[in-house]
């Protein structure tokens, strides 16, 4: 009896080399009894290598059949002219749409070992433990019309729509309210309703859903451009943020920072529990890309995957526990001294990915014995 079925889509650049820690930790679960059914696949640059599409559709028919999506990164250079349905990056903007997984949940959470490594100063950033909730398949991301128009004359016109429905809203600040109950019960709602009318819809559907049924969350709203500012000024005054597709985009970079490099920040991307089963589809990847720069080099930081499987873990089985020794193993490593060349500092270990893996294995199985 496995726990579940996982598709591994590993994808280009650095995405094998962290992906590749992910699953020597699946089989260190594996050894203690809890294992999963993997099926591996091909997206992005390498699927575009193989198969001419950034991702196939019998590959999109196997992330909608089982129980989580492990996502590495997708992008390649010399990728980077196709005109945009051939780009490696149509495999994620698929996957989150025919999945239809709106709720992208990216944590930024401050290991106290790293709390040096943040270009922030150290006491704005200790302690830190905020989510972004992200809308991920609404937006400007997909809206209609989108696209290059020729005017003729040598002029173009470059068009992409901005739009958000009440429901798509109201579903995205539910997941919120309810996240923000489990952590420090308070939402910020981040738009621009100075400026822009699906931010004014924002605005106007996420107070009435606070008042009609969590009146109990603290609620503020924010101006998004504002917001990046208080990220960077005094980040702890956040809990969850609540925010569309686009300055869920940016901001998210922004947090990232905080906690030292792109290399730390997980994330996990749901649908909406099914009517009769209850379970959310669901895909899980760390947000810093491919990284092509550093790919096949053995330099990247696996943290950001394995957190991502952490999560994978808590959301999709519900093993908190597991979840929980995998972040405290890595903690361990940290505290250790070991560091990979993003978050690397005086008078630390810099190791490489193979090398952080197998340290945080190490730690594991302390902790496990
Ligand atoms: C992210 C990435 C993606 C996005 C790209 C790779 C399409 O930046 O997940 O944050 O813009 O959503
Ligand atoms: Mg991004």
């Amino acid at each position: 009896m496995t726990t579940g079925s996982i598709l591994f889509l590993p994808g280009d650049g650095i995405g094998p080399e962290v992906m590749a820690v992910v699953r020597r930790v699946i089989d260190f679960l594996g050894s203690k009894g809890l294992s999963f059914e993997l099926q591996e696949d091909l997206v992005g640059g390498a699927a575009l290598d193989a198969h001419g599409e950034p991702i196939t559709d019998s590959v999109l028919a196997k992330a909608q059949a089982v129980d989580a999506v492990m996502f590495g990164a997708v992008g390649v250079h010399k990728y980077d002219t196709n005109p945009f349905h051939l780009k490696p990056e149509q495999a994620i903007l698929k996957l989150r749409k025919q999945l239809e997984l709106f709720a992208n949940l990216r944590p930024a959470i401050v290991f106290d070992a790293l709390v040096e490594a943040s270009t922030l100063k150290p006491e704005l950033v200790r302690g830190l433990d905020i989510l972004i909730l992200r809308e991920l398949t609404g937006g400007v991301y997909f809206g209609e019309p989108r696209g290059i128009e020729d005017l003729g004359a040598g002029q173009k016109r470059g068009v992409d729509t901005q739009v958000y429905t009440t429901a798509e809203i109201e579903r995205i600040a539910r997941v919120g309210f309810e996240l923000a109950r489990k952590r420090g019960n308070s939402v910020t709602s981040v738009e621009k309703a100075n400026v822009m009318h699906t931010g004014v819809l924002w605005r106007q559907v996420v107070t009435e859903l606070h008042a009609r049924e969590y009146a109990d969350v603290q609620l503020s709203h924010m101006y998004a451009d504002n917001c990046a500012m208080q990220l960077i000024r005094r980040p702890k005054q956040f809990d969850v943020i609540v925010t569309d597709n686009l300055f869920g985009d940016i901001l998210s970079d922004a947090a990232a920072m905080a906690t030292g490099s792109l290399g730390m920040l997980p994330s996990a991307a749901l649908g909406a529990p099914d009517a009769t089963t209850g379970k959310r589809k669901a895909m899980y990847e760390p947000i810093h890309g491919s990284a092509p720069d550093i790919a096949g080099k053995d330099m990247a930081n696996p943290i950001a995957a394995l957190m991502s499987f952490a999560m994978l873990l808590k959301y999709s089985f519900d093993r908190d526990a597991e979840a929980s020794l995998i972040e405290a193993a890595i903690a361990d490593v940290l505290n250790e001294g070991y560091r990979t060349a993003d978050i690397a500092q005086d008078g630390m270990t810099t190791v490489g990915t193979a090398e952080m893996g197998t340290k945080i294995l190490t730690a594991l199985t302390k902790r496990s014995t």
